[in-house]
């Protein structure tokens, strides 16, 4: 097990309260020495480097920083880190198919077309990721109801959905696996 520690936002000359927090990011364990009032969106990013947690409003809008929070899908812009302590985050960084190569989601965006800037591409994926583990041969409207809080500029949503539902039939016709 490797830990991190750092003062994440905190000024060196400014006495500001610090809480240590262990939590499993992508199925490793990293520790942190942190203010309270940090964002898990904020620790994920600059404490510890996982920038495909995007940041897109801050406001709870948009869902670029959506992640999987014990395996449901949160806006980590929402969150403050220390309420992570002891819970299981995965973010875009630990979507990986089992064998290393791409997630079905992975595939299925890139087959059906479903980014352009991809801004929104991360929180869209684990987003559906939350969704099908749930429910893995969803309907057009439940895919549409699931990616509601996560908003795109670009695509128009349709090829969005067209990639969610090709990486369930792609899981299916693996068993399952992701
Ligand atoms: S950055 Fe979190 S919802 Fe937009
Ligand atoms: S692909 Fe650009 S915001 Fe969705």
């Amino acid at each position: 097990m490797t830990s991190l520690f750092e003062e994440i936002g905190a000024d060196p000359g400014e006495q500001v309260p610090v809480r240590r927090v262990s939590i499993s990011v992508n199925g490793r364990r990293r520790t942190a020495d942190i203010e309270p009032r940090l964002l898990l969106a904020h620790l994920l990013r600059q404490g510890l480097k996982l920038t495909g947690t995007h940041t897109g409003c801050d406001t709870t809008n948009c869902g670029a920083c959506t992640v999987l929070f014990d395996g449901k899908p949160v806006k980590s812009c929402t969150m403050l880190a220390v309420q992570a302590d002891g819970h299981e985050v995965t973010t875009v960084e630990g979507l990986g198919g089992s064998a290393g190569g791409l997630h079905p989601l992975q595939e299925g965006f890139k087959d059906e077309h479903g980014l352009q800037c991809g801004f929104c591409t991360p929180g869209m994926m684990l987003a559906a990721k939350a969704l099908l583990d749930e429910n893995p041969d969803p309907t057009e409207d439940e895919v549409r109801w699931a990616l509601s809080g996560n908003l795109c500029r670009c695509t128009g949503y349709q090829n969005i959905v067209k990639a969610v539902l090709w990486a369930a039939d792609r899981q299916r016709a693996n068993g399952g696996a992701g």
